[in-house]
């Protein structure tokens, strides 16, 4: 059950067609928000493929409308021209939520400086990107939700690009907290632990049983718990909460 109400409000949410960003946007459609999905475009059209799908089942969900946006993150030239075509379908942005993100998991010894830079574009400079071009939209009041990761804060092996760009965002965030208030803008940062999403593919089945035994609550994270924690930052009731980092992890440290 949603307990919240967006009626009136655009949101939108980058990198959706699946995973937490697409139950993120479900959760919105409940509370009756203008559903704004963005998606990247690859070559096999899996992603369109995605968030047509997504986009289907936030109108069935109670979405006040749908519009699908493609657009890479990491390029500065596609993310303003996504936010001129949010700007001219639905006059502005009251939340943004910068979720898009990949992994390259490899120890610093096998790491490339392409893996390095794959993952800072996506996972850092695609929230700099956002939260920069996105905020030129965002009408006063709004907000900025920011997925980041319980790895920015604590270090995980293999994952040195992932918690660099991770840790960013939450400093980012704090940042723009502080220069955004004046708009009466919140910006927080939320850092997810081990999430039961597509995004786990890459990662070892013994890896994932071993952080299921240190989780407290003794199970994956489901998109929903991250979802819930999203709509709460983004409602009216958190006007006072900005620069924060909420971890959502099970009780996982
Ligand atoms: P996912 O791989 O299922 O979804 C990621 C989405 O981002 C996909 O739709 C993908 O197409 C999109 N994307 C990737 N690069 C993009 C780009 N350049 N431009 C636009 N979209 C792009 O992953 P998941 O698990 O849903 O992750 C979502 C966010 O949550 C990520 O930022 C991830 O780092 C973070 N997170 C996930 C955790 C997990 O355990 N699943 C734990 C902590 C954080």
């Amino acid at each position: 059950m949603i307990h919240f109400d967006f009626s009136g409000k655009a949101v939108l949410v980058t990198g959706s067609s699946r995973g937490i960003g697409a139950a993120i946007l479900e959760h919105f459609a409940k509370a009756k928000a203008l559903c704004l999905v963005n998606y990247l475009a690859d070559p096999e059209g899996q992603n369109l493929k995605d968030a047509q799908e997504t986009a289907a089942r936030l109108t069935s969900a109670g979405a006040a409308a749908v519009h699908l946006f493609e657009s890479d993150v990491s390029k500065f030239d596609s993310v303003a021209a996504m936010m001129q075509r949010i700007q001219a379908v639905a006059g502005g942005l009251d939340v943004l939520v910068c979720n898009a993100g990949i992994l390259r998991d490899r120890t610093i010894r096998k790491m490339t400086s392409d893996d390095w830079n794959a993952v800072i574009s996506t996972n850092l400079t695609g929230v700099f990107n956002c939260c920069k071009l996105g905020s030129e939209i965002l009408r006063d009041g709004g907000r900025i939700v920011n997925i980041a990761s319980i790895a920015g804060i604590v270090g995980f092996p293999g994952q040195a690009n992932y918690s660099a760009a991770k840790a960013g965002v939450i400093a980012m965030s704090r940042v723009l907290a502080k220069e955004l208030a004046r708009r009466k803008i919140t910006v927080n940062a939320i850092a997810p632990g081990v999430i039961n999403t597509p995004i786990l593919a890459g990662v070892k089945p013994e890896v994932v049983d071993s952080y299921i035994q240190q989780i407290p609550m003794g199970r994956l994270g489901e998109p929903a718990d991250v979802a819930n924690a999203v709509l709460f930052l983004a409602s009216e009731e958190s006007s006072y909460i900005t620069g924060q980092v909420l971890p959502v992890t099970g009780g996982w440290h």
